[in-house]
């Protein structure tokens, strides 16, 4: 995908070499979803994805789209953020537009996601709520480092 420029030089870009893993762990151990994960699962997952890394001006890391993918039928995003100074400008929609325009994805049948309360950022890419929730299946492993889901 060719690296996008945004307003305030901010950029988004598909580049594995980019990623700064740290930055990347250290958000997703404060996150409600992967709570305290260790740095070697992260970077494991990160190798093993198509990861858009969005980038400050100064190339500092402030966010993620982490899409585990078999770049032909199916696509599960997942690992979404945008640290807090840099949220409320549009950036998280960026990121999802590239994600989804990405050139490697487009045969991609289904993209999925799950998400406790940003419906209505998903929403506005086509998102809903899965259609025939009886017919999906899951099968859970918490690791030891998984706190209870809240309820
Ligand atoms: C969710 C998150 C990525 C949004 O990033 P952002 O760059 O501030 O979002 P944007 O400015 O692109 O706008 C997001 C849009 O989705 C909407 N939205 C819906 N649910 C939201 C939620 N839970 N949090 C933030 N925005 C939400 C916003 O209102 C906004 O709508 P608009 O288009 O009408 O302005 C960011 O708040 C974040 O990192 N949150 C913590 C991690 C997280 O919850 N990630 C999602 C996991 S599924």
């Amino acid at each position: 995908m060719p690296e996008e420029t945004l307003p305030d030089g901010y950029l988004i870009s598909d580049d594995p070499a980019r990623l700064d893993v740290a930055a990347i762990h250290a958000y997703l151990t404060r996150s409600y979803w992967a709570a305290g994960i260790p740095r070697e699962i992260v970077e494991h997952a990160v190798r093993g994805s198509l990861c858009l890394g969005l980038y400050t001006a100064a190339g500092e890391q402030v966010g993620l789209v982490r899409v585990v993918t078999d770049y032909a039928t199916f696509a599960w995003l997942c690992d979404v953020y945008v640290l807090e100074p840099h949220r409320g400008r549009g950036l998280s929609k960026a990121l999802m537009r590239a994600a989804l325009s990405h050139s490697r994805l487009q045969s991609v049948r289904r993209f999925t996601l799950a998400t406790r309360d940003a419906h209505g950022l998903y929403a506005q890419f086509g998102f809903t709520p899965v259609a025939k929730p009886e017919s999906q299946m899951e099968k859970r492993q918490p690791q030891p480092w998984q706190q209870p889901a809240p309820t």
